[in-house]
């Protein structure tokens, strides 16, 4: 009995090692694919409105408003290994104070190949703000695509679709009556 118990235990130990070994093979095997996502990416409109925060009712902060438009060919990323694509729209961009700010303004989530092509006319979905309560003296933005390749098995890949041409300034604000 206890050498059946002890060969069935070998004999698990032996399987999961070879199940490790596949998995190890279909993870590196997702690096052989150079996928290139092509995109293009720009922005329609930039607004910086005068505002109060919300937390701190007699503190004025500036809150700005970003529309973009998208447009990505994400299919080559879609391989037996891909699970789904996080998408994310990022600003860079160094504050009044010289500190780099990468800030996640929009995101969207692509589970099928079918669904890869994008065109996107959109508007930031996240509140876009700086710590310092003002763009006033930030320097111009870097605006990019970037992706997350959640795989079935192994590690997430991360990357680039697109990214604005130039940097953008952040307006002055509006003026609200
Ligand atoms: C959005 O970008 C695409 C590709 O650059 C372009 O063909 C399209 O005309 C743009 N749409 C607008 C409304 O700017
Ligand atoms: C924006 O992009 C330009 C050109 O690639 C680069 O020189 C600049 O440092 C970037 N700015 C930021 C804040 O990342």
């Amino acid at each position: 009995m206890h050498s059946l118990y002890a060969r069935f235990n070998n004999f698990s130990a032996f399987l999961s090692s070879c199940l490790m070994g596949v998995l190890a093979a279909v993870a590196l095997s997702s690096f052989m694919f150079t996928a290139a996502p092509s995109g293009e990416l720009s922005l329609a409109s930039i607004k910086v409105f005068p505002g109060n925060s919300r937390r701190l009712p007699n503190v004025k902060q500036e809150f700005a408003f970003v529309n973009f438009n998208i447009s990505a060919d994400l299919t080559p990323l879609f391989h037996w290994n891909t699970k789904q694509l996080f998408l994310y729209l990022q600003a860079e961009y160094v504050d009044s104070k010289g500190v780099q700010n990468d800030v996640v303004i929009w995101d969207s989530i692509v589970r099928r190949k079918e669904d890869a092509v994008i065109d996107v006319m959109g508007r930031n979905k996240y509140v876009f703000r700086d710590l310092s309560r003002s763009f006033r003296k930030a320097r111009p933005a870097n605006y990019s695509l970037r992706y997350n390749l959640m795989p079935y098995v192994g590690v997430l890949t991360y990357g680039e679709a697109a990214r604005t041409s130039e940097a953008v300034l952040f307006p002055d604000p509006e003026t609200v009556s």
